[in-house]
């Protein structure tokens, strides 16, 4: 979904100082082969919250060698249990492969249609570009995904936190009269989110 590129790599410069869609490139005579390779071996820290997941973003930022060429990657964790909770990717579709545990995968279209299997390992799947979408560890152990993007910055809208967590929050009249419950019920909400 990206941009085409104008030449064979352009690494990111990511502390330039000029601000452009995307990042200016290092010079090439300081590029270096280990620009080009990134570890997504390690277990992403999972217990640090209620849901129990982490993704580790292979995306520009982590990885600037993929400035401008249209793609990145996520690696997600998933302790017994734990869910990458609904969210959408405003520029990019997603593909994953999962490599460990029992992943029920999710979509609702823009016709509110919900897609969804449980997968196991050697299975993928794709989520079209922003829709939103979930996965969750429905297996006894650990769980592993490896997601991929047509972005080099796919970008995420958590749609709890979106709606709950922004700053400065989100006027309750609105969240009351979307979602046809009282204050009450949208101060709690807020409250688990820091908003
Ligand atoms: C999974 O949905 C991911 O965005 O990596
Ligand atoms: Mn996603």
């Amino acid at each position: 979904a990206d941009p085409d590129s104008l030449q064979d790599f352009c690494v990111a410069d990511l502390n330039a100082s000029i601000s452009i869609n995307g990042f200016p490139c290092i010079p090439a005579s300081k590029v270096n082969a280990s620009d080009f390779f990134f570890d997504l071996s390690k277990e992403g820290v999972t217990n640090t919250s209620n849901l129990n997941s982490s993704v580790t973003p292979a995306n520009v930022l982590a990885f600037p060698a993929v400035n401008t060429l249209g793609i990145s990657m996520n690696r997600v964790d998933y302790g017994p249990g734990g869910l990458n909770p609904p969210h959408s990717h405003p520029r990019a579709t997603e593909m994953g492969l999962v490599v460990e545990g029992s992943i029920l995968v999710g979509f609702v279209t823009t016709s509110n249609v919900y897609y969804s299997k449980v997968l196991t390992p050697g299975e993928v799947f794709v989520i079209p570009r922003g829709l939103v979408h979930f996965q969750k560890n429905v297996g006894n152990g650990k769980g592993i995904v490896f997601t991929s993007f047509n972005s080099q910055m796919p970008g995420v809208v958590i749609s709890s936190t979106t709606l709950f967590g922004s700053q400065p929050p989100m006027p309750n009249e609105v969240l009351t009269q979307a979602f046809q419950v009282d204050d009450a019920v949208v101060n709690s909400i807020k409250s688990k989110f820091g908003s």
